[in-house]
């Protein structure tokens, strides 16, 4: 295995609509795949989809450690290929969030609060995940990924987005949003 370079914002891999994935894995995406686990584990955060590691295929993996999310269980690394997001309601609210891609940088981006996940695992089993809270959003966040969308291009107010040091040493409370 081996850490993967992450591309950064600006780079064209990251713009594109990102292919389909097709089961069984080829041996070069399942060698994919324990990489972008392997530079999950090394680089840190809660994502990261296969365009930033130059594979612009529709595959990303999660997770959210324990006490991050709505609950303290937290979500265990989860491969989601083929993602389709479904928001369970209109409902929005604005969350911190940072991307390998734009290091030194996060904002608080709207996100739908509860959401359906269907997708497939790493054999192409098919799953139904339902999702709130942060895990939401890291899902919103991962599948924009395969579409060409940075979270800069959802935000509607720029007055929360700056480097994380002076976010950390300035915190403000978030609005609500509707
Ligand atoms: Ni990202």
């Amino acid at each position: 295995m081996s850490i993967l370079k992450i591309a950064r914002m600006g780079h064209p891999v990251l713009w594109g609509r990102a292919t389909p994935v097709e089961f069984p894995l080829k041996p070069a995406l399942a060698h994919l795949l324990a990489d972008m686990r392997e530079t999950l584990d090394d680089a840190g955060g809660a994502g990261l989809a296969a365009p930033q590691v130059f594979a612009p295929r529709r595959l990303f993996i999660y997770h959210v450690p324990p006490g991050r999310g709505d609950d303290d269980v937290g979500v265990p690394l989860t491969t989601v290929c083929n993602p389709v997001v479904t928001p369970l309601d209109e409902t929005q609210a604005l969350g911190w969030e940072g991307c390998l891609s734009i290091p030194g940088l996060r904002a608080a981006v709207p996100r739908y609060t509860r959401i359906r996940l269907t997708g497939q695992d790493a054999e192409g089993t098919p799953f139904v995940h339902e999702l709130s809270g942060f895990a939401a959003r890291v899902v919103q966040h991962e599948t924009d990924h395969l579409d060409g969308i940075m979270y800069p291009m959802r935000l509607r107010d720029f007055s929360h987005f700056g480097f994380n040091e002076e976010i950390e040493r300035f915190a403000r409370p978030l609005p609500e949003i509707s």
